[in-house]
């Protein structure tokens, strides 16, 4: 019985993320970057974000694959490597080991200790599968390391997390990912675009789970950074930009108020924001322009009845 081995890639220096975080806190448009959202509390509200009614990419995407699996795997062909991007607790990438013919497993998050519990575990209900967790940062830069080994991989990229990416930036990711293949596969959720109203619910739900998700980062960043952030100033926004088609996330003030760190300080006037997320909502045309930019051929997608999310296939 073999157990997961464990590797942790240029781990962030806290005197860096610090300085980054201050930077972007203070820069013109105040701006954090979505990965800080996923703190220990962070990841359960996420969690419970993906059963709310109201957010529908999770269960669309999982009903995409229950439904078509057996073609994207006759697509791609067996998916020996499985690298699986952002696994945190590995549960989206279990459901394709058998139909993929999965021998080993690389997860990826941006930190190994995400990893460990949920490897160990399913290790164990996957004796036969080789596994390996990485600890890395792939927003910064895709760069696997020897361990995942020779041979083509599948990348697997689920949730439509490139929508936290601009198109740009997303072309960018998409060519080193290409690269990182090694003559293998790519394998993506895409959140497509959708009528205003359908998106602004899944971005601001009644119960206010995403409220408390977006307002955490303000608990996050105060032990990051060494901020005082006082979460009941702070309010949720969320709407949809049509000319960007993407869902933006802010913090607004809800009052004058001035934010204190170490050697520094912001005064926010009330109705001033902190932007924390971009949500790119694709159409499948342009999505199947930026995987063939990105240097992949003969993508294939597989939408839902209702045409809200894509799962697309391509080669590298
Ligand atoms: C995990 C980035 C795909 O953009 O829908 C959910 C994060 N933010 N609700 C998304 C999120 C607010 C989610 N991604």
């Amino acid at each position: 019985m073999s157990s997961p081995r464990f590797v942790q890639l240029a781990p962030e220096a806290p005197a860096r993320i610090r300085a980054e975080l201050l930077a972007g806190l203070s820069a013109p448009v105040a701006t954090i970057a979505p990965k800080y959202l996923y703190d220990a509390l962070g990841a359960r509200l996420f969690a419970a974000i993906t059963e709310l009614p109201e957010y529908y990419p999770t269960r669309t995407e999982a009903a995409i694959f229950a439904r078509h699996l057996a073609e994207m795997a006759a697509e791609l062909g067996p998916a020996t490597t499985l690298v699986d991007l952002g696994a945190g607790n590995c549960e989206k990438a279990e459901r394709l080991f058998t139909a993929f013919g999965v021998r080993r497993y690389v997860a990826v998050d941006i930190s190994v200790d995400y990893l460990r519990t949920s490897l160990e575990h399913l290790q164990r209900h996957h004796p036969a599968i080789e596994m390996l967790g990485v600890g890395l940062d792939f927003t910064r830069s895709l760069c696997l390391p020897p361990e995942v080994g020779d041979g083509p991989r599948t990348l697997f990229y689920p949730g439509s997390s490139i929508g936290n990416f601009t198109p740009d930036e997303a072309l960018a990711f998409l060519r080193q990912a290409h690269g990182e293949c090694r003559g293998g596969a790519l394998l993506i959720g895409v959140d497509l675009v959708k009528a205003r109203d359908l998106l602004e619910a899944a971005y601001d739900d009644p119960l206010g789970v995403t409220a408390a998700f977006n307002r955490n980062l303000l608990r996050h960043l105060n032990r990051l950074a060494g901020t005082d952030f006082d979460l009941a100033d702070w309010r949720h926004v969320a709407f949809f930009d049509a000319h960007h088609s993407r869902i933006e996330m802010h913090l607004e003030a809800r009052l004058d108020t001035t934010v204190h760190w170490a050697e520094g300080e912001r005064r926010f006037a009330v109705s001033a924001r902190i932007h924390t997320e971009n949500s790119y909502k694709w159409r499948v045309e342009d999505f199947t322009a930026l995987l063939a930019a990105a240097g992949f051929s003969a993508s294939r997608h597989w939408c839902d009845a209702r045409g809200w999310f894509a799962v697309f296939t391509a080669h590298a």
